[in-house]
């Protein structure tokens, strides 16, 4: 949970990043922010109007990670099936944006149907390549445990191969238990009941992960009409240069 000081200071930077240009190369100051693990990452939780980006994002992904996401290599046939298939009613759907609005982070948290695991969940997470190392992992799973607590779930479920790493990591650093079983590893975290505090938690968190999401939109259109400006500036000027020739 976040003291009002990380609070605002995430929103101090992330307001700070709309000044930036969308376009183009990185600046070294973008660079540099890239190397930081932010205070408090915007996690939005995704309806079914973002079942195309959440297709996109998870067609990014190499075969290797696609391996270790799903367990198996899944073709693009595969990904497309399992996309179209996500219930948003039942489950939960989390997504981080870059300030281009592109989905480069999403977990997936799976409410069990079964009458007699209806208090288990199954976490499942992609992050792409160029967004690793930098701790969203890490929070998405934070995020969907906070979700999954306040929906009364009480155990949180990761299935991963022994190879990964960085996911079992992500659970053991939560305080799951791992259990290896060969090539394959099942790992679980119990969760106590939900408090006023991770209600209210999750309400802060979700408007927060808007607000950022709104102002990431509307600076890059801004930022788009401002490239258009210039466009139809440089055709102009090209069009005298060549006219006074
Ligand atoms: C697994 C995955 C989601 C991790 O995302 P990430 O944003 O890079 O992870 P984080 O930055 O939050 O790192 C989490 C921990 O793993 C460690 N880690 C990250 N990458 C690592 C790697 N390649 N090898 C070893 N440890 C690694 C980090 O140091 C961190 O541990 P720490 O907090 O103790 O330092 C990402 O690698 C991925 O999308 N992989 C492909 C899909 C997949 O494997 N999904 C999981 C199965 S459901």
């Amino acid at each position: 949970m976040f003291a009002t000081k990380d609070w605002l200071k995430a929103s101090w930077h992330a307001g700070r990043g709309m000044l930036r240009p969308v376009t183009g190369a990185p600046t070294a100051a973008e660079h540099r922010a890239k190397q930081e693990v932010p205070v408090m990452v915007p996690i939005r939780a995704l309806g079914p109007s973002y079942r195309e980006r959440i297709t996109q994002h998870l067609l990014q992904l190499e075969p290797s990670d696609r391996y270790l996401r799903f367990g198996y290599a899944a073709n693009d046939e595969q990904i497309r099936r399992y996309a179209e298939q996500l219930d948003f009613n039942r489950d939960e759907i989390f997504g981080i944006y870059n300030r281009r609005l592109e989905l480069i982070a999403m977990a997936h948290l799976a409410f069990s149907e079964h009458p007699e695991h209806k208090h288990c969940a199954e976490f499942g997470v992609s992050v792409l390549k160029q967004a690793r190392g930098r701790g969203f992992g890490a929070r998405l799973f934070e995020r969907a445990v906070m979700h999954a607590r306040n929906e009364g779930v009480n155990m949180v479920f990761i299935h991963a191969l022994s190879e990964n790493t960085a996911m079992l990591k992500i659970a053991r650093n939560a305080g799951a238990t791992v259990r290896r079983d060969g090539s394959e590893s099942e790992a679980y975290l119990q969760i106590p009941p939900a408090s006023f505090d991770t209600r209210v938690a999750e309400m802060v968190e979700q408007q927060f992960a808007e607000v950022d999401y709104q102002l990431k939109k509307q600076a890059k259109q801004f930022w788009d009409f401002l490239a258009n400006v210039q466009e139809v500036r440089s055709g102009v000027q090209h069009a005298r240069h060549q006219s006074a020739e």
